[in-house]
């Protein structure tokens, strides 16, 4: 595998589930692959779970880890080419990202969407800019519209916990008070299309995910409905894609409670952390054996891990 920035990277989605429970089953078993090799992490965004678990995965398989908060650490970057760089931004992508391949054998880079522009975001300026010039291979740990390694961990963990071949998966919105990217509900709407599971999306009628994500998901409204039955809840918030970046008021009641796990086959409640208590869930589904966010961050380790082991079986 040469880059892990899409499920578009991977031979096969089942193989790499595979490939995580296996290096959760032997987490140092290909320690000698990544020695003497080093793996450079690039943060423009805040993270616990996936610089903790990216640095473990790293170390795991032998290998050097440098981490580096983008703009805190070091220079402002300018992406736009042809301009005069006048402003505050000191150094240009151009010269950065080669640089920075001449450390790393692989680099991570984690990049939100602004969220002021869809058309910007949605050209994926900031990965696809290292992908084009660090010269190494480069694995997505959250760009403007997809978090990869998440939505591979997800599917471990589904892997996991099913009690049928083909569970029901239900992707809900849930409300907040800030405008959040569609990258992690995207991801999971496109990792999930990649299997034979039965697939629903729910959210209000303002929050539809870009079709290319949606696929050939089940849409509904109809939030009760969708639950009827689940064997997994997957709880997100979003902003919306057509009003973009925009937070529109009204959808309290989309939070998770006892009342709506209850129409459920007994469904795990699963969700990508960091969540709001409160907003997105009550503490009684979230405190409750049903509740497998724990785990399910556990895994970050294991999917990015695979990826790792993949890219240097390649290099
Ligand atoms: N789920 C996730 O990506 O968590 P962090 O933002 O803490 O890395």
């Amino acid at each position: 595998m040469k880059h892990f920035i899409s499920p578009k990277d991977v031979h096969s989605v089942p193989e790499m589930v595979k490939e995580g429970l296996a290096q959760k089953a032997h987490p140092y078993a290909n320690q000698a692959l990544g020695r003497n090799k080093t793996l450079c992490l690039l943060f423009f965004n805040s993270s616990l779970r996936t610089r903790l678990s990216t640095q473990k995965a790293g170390m795991n398989l032998g290998m050097n880890v440098i981490v580096m908060n983008v703009g805190a650490d070091s220079w402002q970057l300018e992406f736009e080419d042809g301009v005069v760089m006048s402003g505050s931004k000191a150094e240009h992508i151009r010269e950065a990202a080669a640089v920075i391949g001449q450390y790393a054998d692989i680099v991570g880079v984690r990049a939100f969407a602004g969220l002021s522009d869809r058309n910007e975001d949605y050209k994926e300026l900031v990965m696809q800019s290292f992908r084009d010039l660090a010269g190494v291979p480069i694995v997505n740990l959250e760009s403007a519209t997809r978090h990869p390694c998440q939505s591979l961990a997800d599917l471990i963990t589904i892997e996991e916990y099913k009690k049928k071949e083909k569970p029901k998966v239900v992707l809900t919105w849930a409300p907040h008070i800030k405008p959040l990217p569609q990258a992690v509900g995207n991801s999971f709407a496109e990792w999930l299309n990649l299997t034979d599971y039965e697939f629903v999306i729910t959210n209000p009628e303002a929050y539809d995910l870009a079709p290319e994500f949606v696929g050939s998901a089940t849409v509904t409204r109809d939030q009760e409905e969708a639950f009827e039955g689940a064997d997994f809840i997957y709880a997100k918030n979003w902003s919306s894609y057509e009003r973009y970046g925009q937070v529109i008021r009204g959808h309290e009641n989309w939070i998770i409670d006892e009342k709506k796990m209850a129409l459920t086959n007994a469904a795990k409640f699963m969700h990508c952390l960091p969540v709001r208590r409160g907003l997105i869930v009550e503490d009684a589904v979230i405190d409750s054996p049903s509740s497998i966010v724990i785990p399910q961050a556990g895994n970050r380790v294991w999917s990015v891990q695979a990826a790792l082991k993949k890219i240097l079986e390649a290099l």
